[in-house]
């Protein structure tokens, strides 16, 4: 009986000790303002290609499947995730297909306006959208939050400080493009899982996700703001499994699948 009650209580602790870390992970403060992080989610060649004539230029359907699956999966079924994308990729989304199904779709525009659409809001910057995000309602609705591109979305948040994971579809084939985004920086960015190379309709691709590791244990006194490490309450072991459940549950497990062999975007 004295057993059981203390495994549930451990089990409890653990689990507030987690949820308690993925809270602060997704709702930090920029000064007074609550504001959300966010993973990145992106198919990019190895010149880190994204785009052509305002398209993907690749087709890739299972790599649809893998966006769907992973920017849809919640931990809590009563919620759904956000989706942040530029007007251009907004647009870029066949009528019939769009706003993306299950998600909040925000669309980032200074100018456009979208009206009488159901999960759809518009905002006029990248961080009145993650201050949005982090208010009421959408503080208790919202799981996760995913930026999906298109170029000059990710050029603000790729590498950004608020950015907890990148998920890259990595293009092996050379494919010609015209919309690219910076390189990772793997000085803040480790990898934590990598797929098998894998082939569709003639192109060579593999699934890759990093995740930013920081330097306090909750991920949120050591941040890197200007290239610095502001490091107050410092852990030399930033890069703790429990740290990182904020990731979806199809990439929290894979970790020990395939992290020896991961593979770094040059
Ligand atoms: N490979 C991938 O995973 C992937 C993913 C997504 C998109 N893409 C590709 O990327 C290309 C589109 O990218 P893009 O760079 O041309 O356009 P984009 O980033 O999708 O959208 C640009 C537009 O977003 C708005 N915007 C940009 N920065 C903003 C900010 N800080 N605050 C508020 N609004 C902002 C502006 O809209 P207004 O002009 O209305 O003000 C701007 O014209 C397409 O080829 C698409 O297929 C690829």
């Amino acid at each position: 009986m004295c057993k059981s009650m203390f495994l549930a209580a451990t089990a409890l602790l653990f689990k507030i000790r987690v949820l308690t870390s993925n809270y602060k992970r997704f709702i930090v403060t920029s000064g007074e303002i609550p504001i959300r992080s966010y993973q990145v989610v992106v198919a990019a060649t190895r010149d880190m290609g994204i785009g052509k004539d305002g398209k993907l230029p690749w087709r890739l359907p299972s790599d649809l499947k893998f966006f769907k699956e992973i920017t849809s999966g919640t931990t809590d079924p009563v919620k759904q995730n956000a989706v942040l994308m530029g007007r251009k990729t907004w647009e870029s989304i066949p009528i019939r297909y769009r706003p993306l199904p299950g998600r909040l779709n925000v669309v980032l525009t200074r100018s456009f306006e979208i009206k009488n659409e159901a999960n759809v809001v518009t905002c006029g910057s990248i961080s009145s959208a993650l201050e949005m995000l982090a208010k009421a309602p959408y503080c208790f609705s919202i799981d996760k939050v995913f930026v999906i591109g298109g170029g000059q979305i990710l050029r603000e948040t790729l590498n950004g400080p608020r950015c907890d994971a990148i998920h890259v579809t990595r293009i092996e084939t050379s494919v010609e493009c015209d919309t690219f985004i910076p390189s990772i920086d793997f000085s803040m960015f480790q990898p934590w899982y990598s797929s098998p190379l894998l082939v569709e309709n003639g192109i060579q691709y593999s699934f890759v996700t990093y995740v930013h590791v920081r330097n306090s244990e909750d991920g949120t006194i050591a941040r890197k703001t200007d290239g610095k490490c502001n490091d107050v309450k410092s852990n030399s072991n930033g890069f703790e499994v429990e740290n990182f459940s904020f990731l979806p549950k199809m990439i929290f497990e894979k970790r020990d699948k395939y992290m020896p062999h991961s593979r770094s975007i040059e």
